[in-house]
């Protein structure tokens, strides 16, 4: 598996560690010829009525959207319930997520950073704060984003930040990512459509088991190799002595029209790591694969055994209902990945392709599948549940309606780098009430920006208990 499917973190590592010339257009392929071509990302478990399983990618969703196949794009209209790995709309959710990356004890990176390595970091930051309004596009000038807002939205608190976190951040302040701030993800995307369109949604992973193990698993010595290696590569991008390694726009191909087995392929070659253009000291090497290693376990084989068990949970909770699993695509690809977790368990997930019809749910007049796949007519569900009867194929294009730039959208790197470790939390959000009572308390969150005026205040209900 590529480890950029499997998370930004890695993707962030393994970016820093192969930085490689390549072309600008490198994300850019071919629109689809016709739905078969495209690539699937589509999972169907076999259960009556279905499950659906599907792999998500966190770049922005305009993206990408062209090629997700229309069959994924009915699974996910026809299902009531949409579970992902964080749940990304939630603002509780986002505050834990930009609370835990800082430094306890009210510490700033300088006490804690050798000082050479803190104002290597401290002028990288400058020069991305007096770049930043040449790298923005109108498009995002047009929607009122401005330069310093984005810069202090996703750097405005790098200070108080762990080193790990500025790590990943400094990775997202390139001008390629930069350029596509302020369009959602798309798994932020689909959560958003998912609560406009009524779906009941939750989570499978909770912030501090994605927060945890980037905050105390490695090392300090570890971390400052990291950084550092980092902060190597922005110089020599910023020297012009090296290309900007376009992870994000491999990952975008990859996506979009990547042959699947080879970027499975690719991740057993991908072992040890090659920086920049020189190869590392031996014992650097060993540093590097120690930290590859490290983060291939606990934030992928580690969260695949916990997601599975949690999916086989809330299938066992919601029998009666179709359901959409939506997690990074690098959760299904590769070894001991979340479907071989459920078919260890027994349970039957079959790859979708493009084209095939899916299990159309027909809550008014139930009628067999065209291909005759599951003929059996779709259980009653209570109405409420069920959205629109899905089409098969029209699928509702991607409005440019919202890049309203919520708040969170913009808060520190909470989306560029977090997310796939970010919305593993099964937070316990709001969600539907009325399968069993629950208790819900009030809770004011502050939702804290790094612009102090733009703070805001947020009702939300968090759920005690299980
Ligand atoms: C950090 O961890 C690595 C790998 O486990 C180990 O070799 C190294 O000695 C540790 N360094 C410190 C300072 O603990
Ligand atoms: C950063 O890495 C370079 C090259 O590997 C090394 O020479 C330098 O000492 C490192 N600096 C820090 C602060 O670790
Ligand atoms: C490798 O790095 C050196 C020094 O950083 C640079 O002078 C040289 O041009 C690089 N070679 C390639 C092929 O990028
Ligand atoms: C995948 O599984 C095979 C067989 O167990 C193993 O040899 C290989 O190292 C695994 N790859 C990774 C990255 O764990």
């Amino acid at each position: 598996m590529h480890a950029a499917l499997a998370g930004p973190l890695l993707a962030a590592l393994l970016a820093t560690a192969r930085a490689r010339p390549q072309p600008p257009d490198g994300g850019q392929c071919r629109p689809p010829g016709s739905q078969r071509d495209l690539n699937s990302f589509l999972w169907t478990i076999r259960r009556d009525p279905p499950a659906y399983l599907f792999g998500t990618i966190h770049v922005p969703y305009t993206r990408v959207w062209d090629f997700i196949p229309d069959n994924s794009k009915a699974a996910f209209q026809a299902s009531a319930h949409v579970y992902f790995e964080l749940d990304l709309t939630d603002p509780y959710t986002i505050s834990a997520l930009a609370s835990c990356q800082l430094l306890p004890h009210g510490e700033n990176l300088q006490d804690v950073l050798p000082r050479e390595l803190y104002w290597r970091l401290k002028r990288h930051l400058d020069y991305v704060k007096l770049m930043m309004p040449s790298w923005m596009t109108p498009a995002q000038r047009g929607r009122g984003l401005y330069a310093d807002y984005l810069f202090n939205a996703i750097a405005g608190n790098w200070e108080r930040k762990r080193p790990v976190w500025v790590m990943l951040m400094v990775n997202s302040l390139t001008e390629r990512d930069v350029r596509f701030r302020g369009v959602p993800v798309l798994d932020l995307y689909l959560a958003q459509q998912a609560e406009k369109m009524k779906k009941t949604t939750g989570a499978v992973e909770q912030v501090e088991e994605q927060c945890h193990p980037l905050n105390n698993g490695l090392n300090f010595s570890q971390v400052l190799f990291a950084l550092n290696q980092t902060l190597l590569q922005q110089e020599s991008v910023r020297a012009g002595s090296l290309q900007a390694s376009y992870t994000t726009e491999d990952l975008i191909k990859h996506y979009n029209c990547g042959d699947l087995s080879a970027v499975i392929f690719n991740h057993d070659t991908s072992q040890l790591p090659n920086f920049i253009n020189t190869t590392l000291p031996p014992h650097e090497q060993v540093t590097a694969q120690e930290i590859d290693s490290y983060f291939r376990q606990e934030l992928i084989y580690k969260r695949n055994e916990r997601m599975g068990k949690r999916v086989m949970a809330l299938l066992r909770e919601n029998e009666d209902k179709i359901c959409f699993f939506a997690f990074g695509a690098g959760h299904f690809l590769g070894n001991n990945t979340v479907i071989d977790i459920l078919r260890q368990a027994g349970l039957e997930v079959d790859h979708t392709p493009a084209g095939q019809a899916i299990h159309s749910p027909a809550p008014q007049s139930p009628a067999p599948s065209p291909e005759g796949t599951l003929t059996s007519p779709a259980p009653v569900t209570p109405a409420a549940a069920v959205p629109e009867a899905p089409s098969v194929t029209p699928t509702t294009p991607p409005e440019d309606e919202d890049p309203a730039l919520s708040p969170h959208l913009l808060l520190p790197d909470s989306l560029s780098q977090l997310e796939e470790f970010g919305r593993q939390r099964k937070w316990h959000k709001r969600q539907s009430t009325h399968q069993r009572p629950r208790q819900f308390n009030d809770l004011w969150v502050r939702i804290e920006d790094s612009d102090p005026k733009r703070s805001v205040l947020l009702n939300l209900y968090y759920r005690h208990g299980h």
